[in-house]
């Protein structure tokens, strides 16, 4: 893999950079900015080169459609203010431009073209739509560490053309994470919460063998709780997951890795309604999972009092809302209090996990807090991600 620092004759160079500027927007405004903020110095570093820059980017899941909440627009103005330069966005169909050297057409040295994933081509890992993002640029730079593990058009399909290079924040999140796992002691408890359960629930099997402790919260916990015999209400989940939970579980006794999921939770009977502490037997068909009970949390200060690695990936509940947001803080000061005495080694990673603690203040508490979410548990799993393969 080699690293665009390392590159020098970058003057008026087209870099198509690719970027996981997948921030979290609360009806158009960026919640938190943690993303934006940790590619700025690759940005700066093309910038001082004197290289002309398109960035390609998505937000969220539009599944190949145009979606108007998804666009790219405040980032956009995001990134202008930080950078104190003109950020262009391009919002026609690039597959319609006729004159795709933008740079003569305006006066701009950054562009950004509309969410990637507008395009279902881009899912599609689509070979002819990454040749055509590829024409536009003269070197690729990938500096989305969270989104290599997506074999996607802009991911892995565009290195196939165009000489291409990792970006500093991938560097620096691929030799972190390199070390983390070399380097960690046991016993070694893995927390994953959050809500993208697809992309994490095989994931844990292969993480089995690796680890002391999985504590599973967040929504994939319901998988668990239903698994066990209880209602979930409507409480999200993943369809069709019985066997995959059933070989967690048969996997764990083998491998002698303990599987902790909740045994009491916070329920309400929307996001916004009033919380209600339950046993996993009261659950209601009109209420929904939304934190972990005290009975559980209990448990998992406990767990991680008796761990000296801790790697967490993903909230125990939904902590946009304070009322949920009990949980996920108690998991976090208890980490940050044996952190602080030296007797863990933590690690944090994920979208939302991030910007949970930059709410708490707490990001400089851990040993290292990744962007990345499935990617960083990917990686944890051994496995080789597209887009590093891609680059080497
Ligand atoms: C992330 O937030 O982990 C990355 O941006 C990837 O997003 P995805 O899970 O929607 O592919």
């Amino acid at each position: 893999m080699r690293s665009i620092i390392n590159e020098k004759n970058l003057k008026n160079k087209k870099i198509l950079l690719r970027l996981d500027l997948n921030v979290p927007l609360d009806r158009g405004e960026i919640t938190d900015t943690t993303r934006i903020d940790k590619i700025l110095p690759t940005l700066d570093f093309l910038i001082k080169e004197k290289a002309k820059i398109i960035i390609l980017s998505h937000v969220g899941r539009p599944k190949g459609k145009i979606v108007k909440e998804l666009s790219l627009e405040p980032i956009c103005a995001e990134l202008e203010d930080k950078l104190k330069k003109k950020v262009k966005l391009i919002t026609k169909n690039i597959k319609e431009i006729k004159n795709r050297n933008f740079f003569n057409d305006y006066n701009e040295d950054i562009f950004i073209l509309e969410n990637i994933r507008f395009y279902s081509e881009e899912e599609q890992n689509d070979n002819e739509f990454a040749e055509l993002l590829s024409n536009l640029g003269d070197i690729y730079v990938n500096d989305a560490f969270s989104c290599s593990h997506r074999a996607h058009a802009s991911i892995y399909e565009i290195p196939k053309f165009l000489p291409s290079f990792s970006g500093l924040q991938l560097d620096l999140e691929v030799n972190a994470l390199n070390k983390i796992t070399s380097e960690i002691t046991r016993p070694i408890t893995c927390i994953i919460g959050g809500s993208k359960i697809s992309t994490k629930i095989n994931v844990i099997k292969n993480l089995i063998p690796k680890f002391d402790n999985i504590i599973i919260v967040g929504g994939m916990a319901n998988n668990f709780i239903e698994y066990s015999g209880n209602s979930v209400g409507k409480s999200i989940k993943e369809n069709n997951c019985d066997k995959i939970v059933e070989e967690i579980i048969s996997l764990s006794k083998k491998e002698k890795c303990k599987i902790i999921y909740p045994e009491d939770v916070v329920v309400s009977k929307d996001l916004n309604g009033s919380p209600q502490n339950k046993e996993l037997s009261e659950i209601l068909i009109d209420e929904m999972i939304l934190d972990i009970g005290p009975k559980t949390i209990d448990k998992i200060t406990k767990i991680i009092d008796n761990s000296k690695t801790i790697l967490w990936n993903g909230p125990a509940g939904y902590f946009e809302n304070p009322d949920f947001a009990y949980g996920s803080i108690q998991i976090a000061k208890k980490i940050i209090e044996n952190n602080k005495a030296n007797k863990i080694f933590s690690v944090a990673g994920g979208g939302d996990t991030v910007s949970l603690l930059n709410n708490l203040n707490a990001i400089n508490e851990f040993n290292f807090v990744s962007t990345a979410g499935g990617a960083f548990l990917e990686y944890l799993e051994g496995k080789n991600l597209p887009g590093i393969t891609a680059l080497n």
